[in-house]
């Protein structure tokens, strides 16, 4: 059974890898994701400098999913870039992501990943753990120059992640200025941003930055993820690839983001719970699956969401 796919032109051989969050951030993390049945080694979001994150507690396991406010704690690009040319030759593609603090360290990432040994470039706009600087992908002008400044930059395929959009308008909007820059793929969705849990023993959130406002992941999330990667398979089909990520962490789940219209899943939260045996276990139900409904490989069903 092939669970092969590809995301911007670039070969994945299989459907399910990491996400950008969990357990990504150091070469020996990275390491075990190389050597994991993940399909590729997506990195952490990097930043111009390194970062600590925020202060903790700031994540908190949900009765189904969980709650954090990291607050991009990271190497710093440059760890990266070094990190990519050890990675590269394992076999799977890597992944860069980067997170900017303003346009000029966007631009700068992102030359620098293009001259690096990544296959992806994956433009994190979306972060909603940042106080004071909320995602870029709801400010449409914003997103725009952002586009404008790093889509031709170099050969490398460009993506964006992006946060939950809640109406057809700005599923519109997004996919207008996609479709108008060189963009490769998507990623659909970031964490639910300023969700707030609550322990009722202690009176107090669960998390401490921000006032115990933080990004919602897991099970949760997952009709956000699936409701964005269909609305942007509706509007890119054919010209812009889509990683879906929210909540996946079966088999079933990954097939229904397969029906959505995603190329391939990235795991995050059950890889956090689970550790990397996760990949592995979720390609092998997905392939099940597919073999029970007697389809040959997830092209045949990419996409092919049936009306009620
Ligand atoms: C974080 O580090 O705060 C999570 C990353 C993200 O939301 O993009």
């Amino acid at each position: 059974m092939a669970l092969n796919t590809s995301v911007a032109g670039v070969a994945l051989g299989g459907y399910v890898c990491n996400a950008s969050g969990p357990r990504d951030a150091t070469l020996e993390e990275l390491e075990v994701i190389a050597n994991s049945g993940s399909s590729a080694i997506v990195m952490k979001s990097c930043t111009r400098e390194p970062r600590e994150g925020n202060e903790e507690p700031r994540y908190s396991r949900l009765a189904f999913g969980a709650i954090q406010s990291m607050g991009l704690p990271n190497l710093g690009f440059k760890a990266y870039v070094g990190f990519a040319s050890q990675l590269a030759g394992r076999g799977k593609p890597v992944v860069a992501s980067v997170a900017g603090l303003s346009l000029e360290d966007f631009v700068l990432m992102v030359g620098a990943f293009q001259d690096s040994a990544v296959d992806l470039i994956e433009v994190n706009l979306s972060c909603p753990n940042l106080a004071g600087k909320p995602p870029v992908a709801y400010d449409f002008s914003r997103t725009a120059e952002v586009l404008d400044a790093v889509c031709g930059l170099g050969s490398k395929p460009v993506g964006l992640k992006l946060p939950p959009y809640y109406d057809f308008v700005h599923h519109d909007a997004a996919c207008g200025l996609i479709a108008s820059h060189r963009v490769g793929f998507v990623t659909c969705i970031n964490s639910i941003g300023n969700a707030l849990a609550i322990n009722p023993e202690t009176e107090a959130p669960v998390i401490r930055p921000k006032g115990g406002f933080g990004g919602l992941c897991g099970d949760y999330i997952k009709p956000v993820a699936l409701a964005n990667v269909r609305a942007f398979f509706e509007r890119l089909a054919g010209k812009v690839s889509i990683f879906g990520v929210g909540g996946v962490k079966s088999g079933s789940d990954a097939f229904e983001f397969l029906l959505a219209g995603a190329d391939a899943v990235q795991v995050a939260t059950a890889f956090e719970n689970e550790g990397p045996a996760c990949f592995g276990r979720i390609a092998s139900e997905l392939e099940l699956i597919l073999q029970r409904k007697g389809y040959s490989s997830v092209d045949g069903v990419k996409g092919r969401l049936k009306r009620v």
